[in-house]
């Protein structure tokens, strides 16, 4: 049977995002960009991005993350992972502009760790990160109270991952814990469990699981049954008080939707292809694939890792693409391959492309400030004593 009646189907906040349109009230980002971006064609797009930077001169500071285009890598003042970043954001007042081409919880990061006449700027609003989204404030504080009710919280300290939006950060800080990147976290975890009575302290860890569990029994010694997941989409995280009680690493059930990917398998597959290969993976895989694997570190660590490799080694890399690729490009004498054979780059990361810096550029340089990242003061207050922890830690 046909029928001529309209079809009354609204899209979803995933069709809505997808298309760059109007809000998602449940993503830490925003899911437009308001601007009169440059045809992607253009042939001039190297030029303007050069002569708009140049117009700025020194009131600008591009930061960019190891995870983005090599069209946008190419204007970076500075790369690095996210902890190098929220570092050199911190550590350059001069800069009225901060360009942050990453995503939008660094940002925020940035505009947290920099002073307020400092404006940081995201190139597309839409370059959020699906990680962060899987914690909410509301999660967070229903969680917390869930922990109080077991009768644990007083001997939590709450550890968040970067990659978390500002509230997140404020929770933390607002409960004695700290922020932790990939390159930290085995410190961060090392003084949270100091921070409470001895033996009986735990952590609640946030958003990434993997992180989390990595650190703690890769790292540290403590064992897979000394993790609990806490998921927030069941009543009490799905954990009875008792669990609650006998876990020391309270994990977060979140997850990074790129390095969530590459599995045992494909670290098997490339063993048996590529004899020999050492095979190097980003601490956010899964614990099955981090225990495969011959050498675990975030993406600075990766990177020193190959810049100190034997010529005619072989490495299979388990990060995001953009990053394997330029990395194969600048060791010829190593055989550098990724670690999944299915493509795999950061969908958010990738957002901030050439025509996007060239209108943030030139925009700056018209004087109209366009996509600038602000946190309110109550919860920069919080987020900063988080982030200020991290930046302390010895
Ligand atoms: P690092 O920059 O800390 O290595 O983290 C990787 C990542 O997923 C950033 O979003
Ligand atoms: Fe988020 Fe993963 Fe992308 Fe990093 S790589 S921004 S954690 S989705």
């Amino acid at each position: 049977m046909t029928t001529t009646e309209p079809l009354d189907v609204q899209p979803t906040a995933l069709a809505l995002l997808l298309l760059g349109r109007e809000a998602d009230p449940r993503s830490e980002r925003g899911v437009e960009c308001p601007g009169d971006l440059p045809a992607p064609s253009d042939p001039d797009l190297v030029a303007r991005a050069r002569a708009a930077k140049a117009r700025l001169g020194d009131r600008v500071f591009v930061l960019g993350h190891h995870y983005q285009r090599d069209e946008v890598i190419e204007f970076a003042d500075v790369t690095g992972d996210s902890f190098k970043l929220a570092r050199d954001a911190a550590a350059r007042p001069q800069a009225e502009f901060i360009v942050f081409c990453g995503v939008h919880f660094m940002a925020e990061s940035a505009d947290i760790l920099t002073s307020d006449d400092q404006r940081v700027i995201l190139p597309d609003l839409a370059a959020g990160c699906s990680m962060a989204d899987m914690a909410t404030a509301e999660q967070v504080a229903e969680c917390w109270d869930v922990l109080a009710e077991a009768g644990v919280a007083d001997v939590t300290v709450p550890v968040a991952y970067m990659n978390s939006s500002a509230d997140i950060k404020a929770f933390t800080g607002r409960h004695g814990g700290t922020i932790c990147t990939s390159s930290n976290a085995r410190r961060a975890l090392e003084w949270a469990f100091g921070q409470r009575p001895a033996g009986g302290g735990k952590v609640l860890f946030l958003p990434d699981q993997h992180l989390g569990r990595n650190t703690a029994v890769r790292e540290m010694g403590y064992s897979l049954e000394d993790c609990v997941v806490y998921n927030p989409h069941k009543p009490n995280g799905g954990l009875s008080a008792g669990q609650l009680r006998a876990a020391k690493m309270i994990l977060w059930r979140g997850h990074c939707s790129v390095h969530g990917r590459f599995s045992l398998e494909s670290v098997e597959d490339v063993r048996a292809r590529i004899p020999g290969v050492n095979v190097l993976v980003h601490p956010e895989c899964r614990n099955e694939v981090v225990a495969a694997a011959d050498l675990v570190g975030s993406t600075e660590y990766i990177i020193k890792a190959l810049d100190a490799a034997p010529a005619g080694s072989s490495w299979a890399i388990g990060t995001e693409l953009n990053l394997v690729r330029r990395l194969a490009k600048a060791h010829p004498d190593k055989q550098i391959v990724f670690l999944d054979k299915t493509v795999c780059f950061c969908s958010t990361m990738n957002r901030i492309d050439l025509p996007h810096l060239v209108w943030t550029l030139e925009s700056l340089a018209d004087g109209k400030v366009v996509n600038r990242i602000t946190v309110d003061p109550e919860t920069e207050r919080f987020a900063r004593r988080a982030l200020e922890q991290m930046l302390a830690l010895p």
